[in-house]
């Protein structure tokens, strides 16, 4: 039996009516551009989040691109981002005219923490962009604190992380609610995901949320009067719609991925050549990947690959050795632990509807391919 690493069909079958329905809707209406589905949409996810804003934009990208813009730096600034992160972070770093300073992660969160930031902090540090990875979110009570001492902006890439939570002070704070800003997509992988691109920006703070809503049409809420130079990054109404009636399956959605990572927790413990994902002590994980680590990774992929199980490398360069970022003078050995992780790391199928049968055939064939990976007695 093979196994998907992901299958949006088998969700899709599960609220047909419902989303059907909601397309129905806009189609009728032929409001595709803002309106009410996507204030609907922006309303119910600023609720969930715990801000009193959220923005919505054309994607996860722009989130943090127009998120960057709102904050109004000077060419050149800098920005501490993890290297072990997908593109979009330092993308759009690069493309705000900032300069992204790639920082080390911790090896068993994947995610950067205040010791791996601090060394890198220099005069031009203004922002810090801490990416949830994987839907568990980095620790922002440390981050936080750094970031107050040095004046520093922190935008959230919330992109794999809707609904990941963290106890702060005894209260649990939802991704997106923490920092100055939390940056969302809506991408068909994600736990929350569109029928295409789209993404959300939340924010508490008033005048940002002003900037950023006229940001995403061209610099002005007013038409033809522009107060600063935006873009055009609206999120579509049809996608709004769409998200709006998957919304209430969310909870049912991120239990069933937790379900499926408890098992594979168990399942795969103590098997020799592998480390399981670790849920921090306070965090609520959300499983947008299950990403497990193997030294000889390459060859159990090939057995993965070869037995039907999908499976998939996130990430396997990491940002600070990209040739498009070589003028930032990034070599191999900087930050050891993300190139660690870039040679080791391997998700695997961990999506709500996947069966018992399905995760216990996942579960076989990477056991079986960890023993031919290294047979006994080698
Ligand atoms: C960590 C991270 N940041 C940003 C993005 C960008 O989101 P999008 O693909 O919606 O532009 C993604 C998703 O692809 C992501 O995983």
């Amino acid at each position: 039996m093979s196994v998907p690493l992901l299958d949006l069909t088998a969700q899709y079958r599960t609220i047909q009516d419902q989303v059907d329905d909601a397309v129905r809707q806009v189609v009728q209406s032929q409001r595709f551009i803002l309106g009410a589905a996507v204030e609907e949409l922006e309303a119910s996810v600023a609720r969930r989040v715990g801000t009193r804003h959220a923005v919505g934009c054309a994607s996860g990208t722009d989130a943090l691109l127009l998120g960057l813009k709102a904050l109004q730096l000077e060419p050149g600034d800098q920005v501490i981002i993890p290297s072990f992160t997908f593109f979009a972070t330092a993308g759009a770093v690069w493309n705000a005219g900032l300069r992204p300073v790639f920082c080390d992660i911790d090896p068993v969160s994947f995610n950067i923490t205040a010791a791996t930031v601090e060394p890198l902090l220099t005069d031009r540090t203004r922002a810090l962009i801490p990416v949830h990875l994987f839907g568990q979110m980095a620790p922002m009570e440390e981050l936080m604190e750094l970031a107050r001492r040095h004046g520093l902006a922190v935008i959230e890439d919330a992109a794999q992380s809707i609904d990941a939570a963290q106890d702060m002070g005894g209260q649990a704070r939802r991704a997106g609610s923490v920092g100055t800003m939390g940056a969302f997509s809506f991408f068909p992988s994600k736990n929350l995901g569109g029928f295409g691109d789209g993404g959300m920006i939340t924010t508490d703070d008033d005048e940002l949320a002003d900037r950023l809503f006229k940001l995403r049409v061209h610099g002005g809420r007013q038409m033809y009067h522009h107060e600063m130079v935006g873009t055009n990054s609206r999120l579509d109404a049809l996608q709004a719609a769409v998200l709006s009636a998957k919304l209430p399956q969310l909870d049912r959605w991120t239990e069933a991925r937790r379900h499926n990572a408890a098992a594979y927790d168990r399942d795969l413990a103590g098997v020799p050549g592998i480390t399981t994902p670790v849920e921090e002590a306070g965090n609520r994980h959300v499983y947008n990947q299950y990403t497990i680590r193997c030294h000889r990774r390459d060859e159990l992929k090939k057995h993965l690959d070869q037995a039907g199980i999908g499976n998939a490398i996130y990430y396997p360069v990491p940002l600070h050795l990209q040739p498009c970022f070589s003028e930032l003078g990034g070599r191999e050995g900087d930050l050891p632990v993300t190139e660690q992780a870039a040679r080791e790391v391997l998700s695997i199928p961990v999506f709500p509807e996947l069966t018992e049968a399905q995760r216990d055939q996942v579960g076989d064939q990477v056991v079986r391919g960890l023993q031919e990976a290294s047979p006994p007695g080698r």
